[in-house]
């Protein structure tokens, strides 16, 4: 531990549980300013209260004493609202993806994943015995030669999965999913799709990117979580009534670990009423319009070459080296606004990254302050 340490401190990348910074912020997954918004949590209260729920907790896994009745609303609200015949409701998006990957993959079968795809997918494939393949970021053409030169279906049962992101968390991209779905469908191939950083951003009252494209009905599964703009915990996986079954039967994630509370599923169930509501449609609208205007402010600064190109709220300034990114970082964040390096190797070496994340309450002021520090930093430390 000692010698491993030591060389994370040499690296310049030792991660440390800081206080949280009583920042401007350009940080937290909270896009749609859910976490913070007093009708959720006031109405959550209430709807408890109307059903009678007393408990704290929900004393059990889901399959024993734990799956309380608000469960069964919430993932009926989810699969009429994401237009799915079932939803299942985990108790976070690692869990979720670890259960997904770890269970529904045989052996003899193949995954292919983007080469930038999220920890808890790699983490499930690990535990599963299917073969698995990652593919270059965003790269059709690439994926359909690994396709091509990887998997032989050796027989009429083997199934190919193909993973990627609707939004990626630490480039903020997107796939072009239609030709990926178009390209799943005439092969046969199960497309899976996480949705984490896109639902509240993208699609009709946020529904997400695949709904944005219309291609519900085309996705083997969809990965939704609620931490990040629905601004609570937990996360669902989209499907089939069959892959619900299945992985009710099969996911450890799901089947070995306490359900959550039921004042943490109250939430989220009102997180998604308020989402649907004007003042919802509004958060989302308000998002929307922060993302043209710091794209647009980046431009003003001269600063696109430094940018991943992105339409979501994670827009990420490339300055490679952790120690330089962290300093860049240091240096803004005593100006007042919270945004973080990102290091090697939580991304490659060489794509160190300071991350913004935009929010519907980020101000127009401190978005133009904000890069015009970015700007000023960059003249002068290169
Ligand atoms: C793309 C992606 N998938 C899954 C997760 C995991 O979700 P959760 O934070 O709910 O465990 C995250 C969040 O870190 C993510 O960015």
């Amino acid at each position: 531990m000692k010698a491993k340490l030591l060389k994370r401190k040499e690296d310049s990348y030792i991660r440390n549980l800081a206080e949280p910074l009583d920042l401007v912020d350009f940080t937290s997954n909270d896009y749609l300013g859910f976490a913070r918004n007093k009708t959720i949590f006031s109405n959550a209260f209430e709807l408890l209260k109307e059903r009678g729920v007393t408990s704290n907790g929900a004393t059990g896994s889901r399959l024993l004493s734990g799956n309380h009745g608000l469960y069964m609303k919430l993932e009926e609200i989810l699969a009429e609202f994401h237009e799915v015949s079932s939803a299942l409701v985990f108790g976070s998006g690692y869990d979720a993806n670890v259960g997904f990957f770890s269970s529904v993959p045989q052996r003899g079968d193949f995954v292919f994943f983007d080469e930038l795809i999220h920890a808890s997918i790699r983490d499930g494939i690990k535990m599963g015995n299917a073969k698995s393949y990652k593919f270059k970021h965003n790269d059709l053409e690439d994926l359909r030669d690994r396709c091509l030169s990887k998997s032989n279906r050796s027989t009429d049962e083997t199934e190919i999965y193909i993973v990627t992101e609707s939004v990626f968390s630490m480039d903020g991209d997107s796939p072009d999913l239609r030709k990926l779905s178009s390209f799943c469908i005439q092969n046969g191939f199960n497309l899976i799709v996480d949705e984490a950083h896109a639902i509240g951003v993208f699609g009709e009252m946020g529904k997400g990117k695949v709904d944005e494209l219309g291609l519900q009905k085309e996705i083997f599964a969809r990965m939704i979580t609620f931490g990040k703009a629905l601004g609570c915990h937990g996360a669902a996986i989209l499907g089939s009534s069959e892959l619900k079954s299945y992985l009710v039967n099969f996911a450890r994630s799901f089947i070995y670990t306490t359900a959550l509370t039921p004042h943490s599923v109250a939430t989220i169930i009102e997180a998604y009423h308020y989402l649907i509501s004007p003042k919802g449609v509004n958060s989302t609208q308000k998002l929307r319009e922060n993302i043209d205007y710091f794209k647009d402010r980046v431009h003003v600064n001269g600063l696109d070459s430094f940018f991943v190109p992105s339409h979501s709220a994670i827009q990420s300034c490339i300055l490679p080296g952790n120690q330089h990114v962290g300093s860049i970082a240091k240096n803004i964040q005593h100006t007042g606004f919270d945004v973080k390096p990102i290091f090697s190797p939580t991304v490659p070496k060489g794509r160190e990254r300071l991350r913004f994340c935009l929010h519907s309450f980020n101000t127009k002021t401190e978005i133009e302050k904000s890069l015009e520090i970015l700007s000023h930093n960059l003249n002068v430390y290169g």
